[in-house]
């Protein structure tokens, strides 16, 4: 029997520990969605596109597996979704080749992404100071895996017929790099790709708890509350987040950002809208809110980490849940692969 629910597909980078801007921005959704019952999703660890990070060995496996077991422990459900490790999946890396072979290599080099990347080591002020030729010269002197990496997430997606693609803010551009090039491939072949579109959470920027005007990131780790952080640390780290001049708990993107940012993360961990957090708190000052949040992001996250302990010791199952994921992905992938190679005519045709 086939299944008539739409496909949505989504990965992750197995870069570090997750924090709580990529369980509001990504995970959260991911499983809202699953348990919606209205796709087929995939999910998956994106171990491919990490390796454009160069990591060493031991950290890339211990990633890997480590991603795997936050999934299972958000709540990500092997018996409602395919969950995979991309490496595992060979036809994408055919069909990353295949589509390579119609985007012009000045559309890469223009993704936002791809030039954060290559100019993050450097200053801001050496950033604006830059030339284009030397702009240029960074751009041939990095590695190829970070040019590829939105061919390679177009394959991704279309490769499972992905319709639907939950994903953050800063991957709008490849997302639509990925419409483009099954635009593309279906005008000329014969329409066999989906335009997929992005679904993106409600809360698509977490800020950092020490610097609101900077998206928290694993990059900047001073201001990330991770999923598996102590009580402790959780406390201590809410404690020392950044606040806003004055003392009022109110919600202010343009004056007081850092307060905004707390008020939205309560939001989020607790359901309550913004207006029923700023009554509750109106006559409370930011340290008591801060408190507040403390525990309900321990309480929140009491059952992730109790799942992620009995998880880490049952790696031999973990591991043995994601091959079973991987396969199921490989089947319907080398299915999709085969009928590209047939429309482009990589398999001949013995009668003709
Ligand atoms: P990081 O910036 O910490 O390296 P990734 O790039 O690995 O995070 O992102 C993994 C997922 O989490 C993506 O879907 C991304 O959009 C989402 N995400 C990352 N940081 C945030 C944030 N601060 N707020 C909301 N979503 C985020
Ligand atoms: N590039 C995405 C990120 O950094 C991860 C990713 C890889 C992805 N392939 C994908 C997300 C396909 C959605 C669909 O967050």
């Amino acid at each position: 029997m086939t299944n008539k629910k739409p496909v949505l597909v989504s990965g992750i980078q197995p870069t570090g520990r997750l924090h709580i801007g990529n369980y509001l921005g990504a995970l959260k959704q991911f499983v809202e969605l699953q348990n919606s019952g209205k796709y087929q999703c995939y999910f998956f660890v994106a171990d491919l596109h990490a390796l454009t990070e160069n990591p060493s060995p031991k950290d890339l496996s211990q990633n890997i597996i480590n991603l795997v077991i936050d999934f299972f422990a958000v709540g990500l459900d092997p018996k409602k979704s395919v969950i995979f490790q991309q490496s595992q999946i060979q036809s994408l890396q055919e069909l990353k080749w295949v589509l390579g072979t119609l985007v012009p290599p000045g559309e890469l080099l223009r993704m936002t992404a791809f030039k954060e990347k290559v100019l993050q080591a450097l200053k801001p002020e050496e950033r604006e100071k830059l030339t284009k030729e030397e702009f240029d010269k960074i751009v041939v002197s990095t590695n190829y895996g970070l040019v590829e990496y939105p061919i390679l997430m177009a394959a991704d997606i279309l490769i499972f017929g992905g319709q639907f693609v939950p994903i953050g803010h800063d991957q709008l551009q490849h997302l639509e790099l990925a419409r483009t090039i099954a635009r593309k491939f279906n005008n000329r072949f014969g329409k066999i790709f989906v335009e997929p579109r992005p679904l993106l959470a409600p809360t698509s920027r977490v800020m950092s708890l020490d610097d609101p005007t900077k998206k928290m990131s694993k990059s900047l780790p001073n201001g990330c509350l991770f999923l598996d952080d102590k009580p402790e640390d959780i406390r201590a780290k809410f404690r020392k987040a950044v606040t806003d001049s004055g003392s009022e708990i109110k919600f202010d993107e343009v004056n007081k950002p850092a307060i905004s940012n707390l008020l939205m993360i309560y939001s989020e961990f607790s359901g309550l809208t913004i207006a029923q957090i700023e009554a509750k708190f109106k006559n409370k000052n930011y340290s008591q809110f801060k408190e507040a949040l403390a525990e309900l992001v321990i309480s929140y996250f009491e059952p992730f980490n109790k799942k992620k302990k009995l998880f880490q010791k049952k790696i031999v199952q973990v591991k043995k849940q994601l091959t079973a994921g991987s396969n199921k992905a490989h089947i319907v992938a080398y299915k999709k692969i085969q009928e590209v190679k047939k429309l482009i005519g990589l398999i001949p045709h013995l009668n003709n």
